[in-house]
């Protein structure tokens, strides 16, 4: 009798222990995963990205200033690589973010501007590592901008969209 409850009892734990750990994987990889049909990123985080950056637009000026300082900060080998005058690049890659949020509930009507983007960006010699501390300087720079709207849910939604750019643009 004493051996069939402790196979009893084993069996509960084990399936008990076996629930558990599966929904900690999917909370793990829960930010991954959409309920809705705008994989990769939920309704909820677009609905962030748009509002956050309706925020950041009226200050796009000095967040693109605020982003290169901080870039060259963090790695002043960067700015050798930009030859053009930084103030008309920091507006064309707002103007470049702006289409991106734009279009962030349909990404792939921009991943062929992206790929373009990404190979016209090895010939201004980016290398993969690189892209890593410019995701850096901008999440810093909307922490700036942001203030106190800039939340864990804030940074998780941008870290995606980053990324999802970054990906694009490196495997191209
Ligand atoms: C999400 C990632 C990025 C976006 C959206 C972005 C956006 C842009 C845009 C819109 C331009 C204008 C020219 C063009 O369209 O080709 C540009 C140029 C450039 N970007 Fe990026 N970029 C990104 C990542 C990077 C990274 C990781 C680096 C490396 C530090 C970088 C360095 C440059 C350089 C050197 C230029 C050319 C500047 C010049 O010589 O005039 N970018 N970028």
């Amino acid at each position: 009798m004493f051996y069939i409850m402790l196979l009893v009892v084993g069996f509960v734990g084990y399936f008990l222990w076996s629930r558990s750990a599966s929904k900690n994987n999917l909370q793990t990889i829960a930010p991954y995963i959409s309920e809705e049909s705008t994989y990769p990123l939920t309704a909820r985080q677009i609905t962030i990205i748009k509002q956050s950056w309706q925020a950041v637009l009226p200050i796009k000026s000095q967040a693109a200033e605020l982003f290169y300082a901080r870039l060259f900060e963090l790695d002043p080998t960067t700015k050798a690589l930009f030859k053009g005058k930084l103030d008309y690049q920091g507006d064309k890659l707002m103007t470049t973010l702006n289409v991106v949020v734009n279009a962030v509930d349909n990404v792939d009507d921009i991943v062929p501007m992206l790929e373009a983007m990404g190979k016209r960006h090895i010939i201004y010699g980016v290398e993969h590592r690189h892209y890593e501390t410019v995701g850096v300087a901008f999440l810093w720079v909307l922490e700036q901008g942001l203030g106190d709207q800039f939340t864990d849910e804030v940074k998780e939604a941008w870290t995606l969209v980053y990324n999802l750019i970054a990906n694009y643009m490196k495997e191209a």
